[in-house]
């Protein structure tokens, strides 16, 4: 950290630990503040106390304060604060905030919204009817008819708002308590392909892509599981041709930003596209937009960046981007793969030991990170579990295959009892084995 600039990090997981990190390297940045941060992170960041992020008040507060510390930056990590206005906080201070506003953040915070702007700018997107009542639900699921449906609950429901129904008895089961979430309900055609998540930073009017990641939702090896918020990820994905950066431009970054702009809320900050791909037949359709970046992808993504994150951040927040279409990545491979805690997604196992004293990855500054500290925190010498996903092994290298071989050499040096973790994470990709 050799500038003046002081940028603060808004979040506490694997994700948060990356943007910190990244952030950290800028020659313009002097200090990095967490709010909140967790145990593992490096102890020369400072840490501000958690907000109630569903509380105005309380993101008013943390806005406040950061004007008071003279915060050039605020980079906000996660969904929920974004969906509630803290972006509009910190603006309401004077203070840069990657990130959209409330309104823009609409984009990921209700699927409806989402489908109607995607619908208005012509985006290649599933068949799908919003239902406001379970009399619409049963009208939607008769004009699908035979054909496999998506159930999925309107606002943000941390993961489990989404039911890939495999039959109509099951697709009205999900309509039922999904509906008993949310109150309204998107019923969608069922897609079959490829998964991966593409991102872009936006300044309102123009968008400078990313290279595309992989994340593997499903708990358990072979897809299999509950869905998560994401086990593991990879970057570059194989396969994806070329000219595929210019028709996500053009088919669907940029009409959502315009469409966005007409509609007097412009997209600021990372917006994510969750796509299906069809290699074979050349097409894809965009799942979800998210308005922040992946976790764990920005594990992969991040180190792979080869620009100065917080210029990207700044311009974003600013509106104020070169012509530049893409930014720069190193053609290293990136693989993460999460170590979560028992239980995990429903309840996990809190309390229980890590190995390896806290505060020992990375802290060379210009390292990339060896572990990206999630759900942990310390009591006396020790880390133990306190979240769900607890922490990222990151592994690095010439080519996938290198890469996941060092995140599993790396995973295994910081067990804990009854570590979930999946095998498989961008094994297909290899055709290695483990
Ligand atoms: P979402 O939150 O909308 O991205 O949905 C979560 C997960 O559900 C996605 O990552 C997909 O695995 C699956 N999914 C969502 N929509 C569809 C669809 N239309 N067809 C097939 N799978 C889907
Ligand atoms: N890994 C998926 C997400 O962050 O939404």
């Amino acid at each position: 950290m050799s500038g003046t600039r002081k940028v603060l990090i808004v979040g506490s997981g694997g994700r948060e630990h990356a943007l910190a990190w990244k952030l950290s390297l800028s020659p313009q940045v002097g200090s990095v503040i967490v709010a909140p941060g967790n145990d593992g992170w490096p102890v020369a960041w400072s840490r501000w106390a958690e907000a109630n992020f569903a509380e105005m008040a309380a993101m008013k507060a943390l806005a406040r304060r950061a004007r008071e510390a003279q915060v050039d930056l605020a980079v906000i990590g996660p969904d929920d604060p974004l969906a509630n206005g803290i972006v509009d906080a910190f603006n309401a201070e004077g203070i840069a905030c990657f990130g959209p506003t409330r309104a823009a953040a609409q984009l990921e915070a209700s699927k409806a919204f989402a489908k109607e702007v995607m619908r208005a700018a012509g985006v290649p997107t599933a068949e799908a009817f919003v239902a406001n009542s379970l009399e619409e639900a049963e009208a939607a699921l008769v004009r699908f008819g035979k054909r496999d449906v998506v159930v999925k609950a309107d606002g943000l429901a941390l993961g489990k708002g989404v039911r890939v129904c495999f039959s109509p008895e099951e697709a009205r089961q999900a309509s039922q308590e999904l509906f008993a979430i949310s109150g309204r309900l998107l019923i969608e055609e069922k897609l079959q392909g490829e998964e991966i998540s593409w991102m872009a930073f936006c300044d309102g009017e123009k968008c400078a892509l990313l290279e595309p990641a992989r994340d593997h939702k499903q708990l358990k090896d072979g897809n299999l599981g509950p869905n998560t918020g994401g086990m593991g990820a990879f970057s570059p994905v194989p396969g994806i041709p070329e000219h595929w950066y210019e028709r996500m431009r053009s088919e669907v970054f940029h009409p959502v930003l315009k469409e966005m702009k007409r509609r007097g809320t412009p997209f600021r900050g990372l917006l994510y596209a969750g796509l299906m791909v069809d290699l074979q037949h050349d097409q894809f359709w965009v799942l979800e937009f998210n308005a922040r970046f992946g976790d764990p992808e920005a594990q992969v993504l991040l180190p792979r960046m080869d620009e100065d994150f917080y210029e990207w951040c700044l311009a974003s927040a600013q509106g104020q981007f070169p012509s530049a279409v893409r930014v720069r990545f190193k053609s290293d491979s990136a693989v993460v793969v999460v170590a979560a805690a028992r239980g995990y997604p429903e309840k996990p196992q809190a309390g229980v030991s890590v190995s390896g004293k806290p505060g020992q990855s990375h802290e060379q500054s210009s390292g990339v990170p060896e572990i990206f500290w999630a759900g942990v925190t310390r009591q006396g010498q020790e880390l133990v579990t306190s979240g769900g996903r607890v922490f990222g092994a990151m592994g690095m290298g010439p080519t996938l295959e290198q890469a996941r071989a060092q995140a599993y050499e790396r995973l295994s040096s910081r067990s804990f009892e009854q570590m979930v973790f999946r095998k498989d994470i961008a094994l297909a990709q290899t055709g290695g084995g483990r």
